[in-house]
């Protein structure tokens, strides 16, 4: 699914004309894949978005004026085709989620599930995780943030594309509240092995469990069992799941 390189945009072109550099350009944790995009994707995306959608920009978020309240605020990034989000808006209504993928299959798809289920505490940033946390969330600004099934560039030439590595860790810790959370899933052994070591050496954030935690629970809410937990299981990979709290 992801053995192709991303290609990354082209930098930004100025008012004027003039292309200026890109600001600490970094590897893609995606690869751009056009993806078959349904009707009602279509349709929700074009209905459903404007109303949820909040726009990449290089500055900070206004993010209580985002969600029209105050609430305690949880980032997904790379929420694929939004199952695990919309279960979670509705289990917690009163948690906001802020949503972030760059696929626009899957942005519809959470649109759709927007729809059926009438959330309203659901956002979407369609943009690279990376530089909405670097560019548009504020330290210490969120309760928590989920991680399931990243991609996990599994050829050992691609692992400098994983997202859950050393520099964006120490980026994303900071945008983490005291007291709240980081919680990772992954079905690939050699990925999870790599979490446990990056969050484990990050300073910010200390372990919940003894290594691996036993279930999927995470402080606010347990992690339902989606299409890649599934297939993990199926496949005999197993599912690994990782809870630090930010110090
Ligand atoms: C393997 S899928 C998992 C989807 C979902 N979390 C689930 O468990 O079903 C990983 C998703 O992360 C998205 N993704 C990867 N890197 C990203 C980034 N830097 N910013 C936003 N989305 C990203 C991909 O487009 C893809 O949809």
């Amino acid at each position: 699914m992801n053995d192709r390189p991303a290609t990354p945009p082209p930098p930004a072109a100025a008012q004027d004309g003039r292309t200026e550099p890109p600001q600490h350009p970094h590897i893609r944790s995606f690869a751009m894949r056009r993806g078959h995009v349904t009707a009602g994707q279509r349709r929700a995306y074009a209905d459903v978005l404007p109303r949820v959608s909040l726009p990449y920009a290089a500055q900070p978020l206004d993010i209580e004026a985002a969600f029209g309240r105050h609430a305690l605020r949880v980032l997904e990034i790379g929420f694929g085709m939004g199952e695990t989000t919309a279960k979670m808006a509705q289990a917690r209504p009163d948690v906001d989620f802020l949503g972030v993928e760059v696929f626009a299959a899957g942005v519809g798809a959470l649109c759709m599930r927007i729809d059926d289920l009438q959330l309203d505490n659901v956002r979407i940033v369609q943009h690279d995780a990376v530089e909405v946390v670097r560019d548009m969330l504020a330290p210490d600004s969120l309760a928590g943030v989920h991680i399931y099934f990243p991609d996990p560039w599994p050829k050992a030439r691609h692992h400098k594309r994983r997202l859950v590595a050393p520099p964006f860790i120490a980026l994303l810790a900071s945008r983490i509240a005291p007291g709240g959370y980081l919680h990772c899933a992954t079905d690939w052994q050699h990925y999870a092995e790599q979490m446990l070591a990056v969050l484990s050496d990050e300073s910010m954030l200390a372990n919940q469990h003894a290594g691996y935690a036993p279930d999927p629970r995470n402080p606010l809410i347990e992690r339902p069992t989606t299409k890649f937990h599934a297939r993990g299981e199926r496949l005999g990979h197993g599912v690994w799941d990782l809870v630090f709290r930010r110090r």
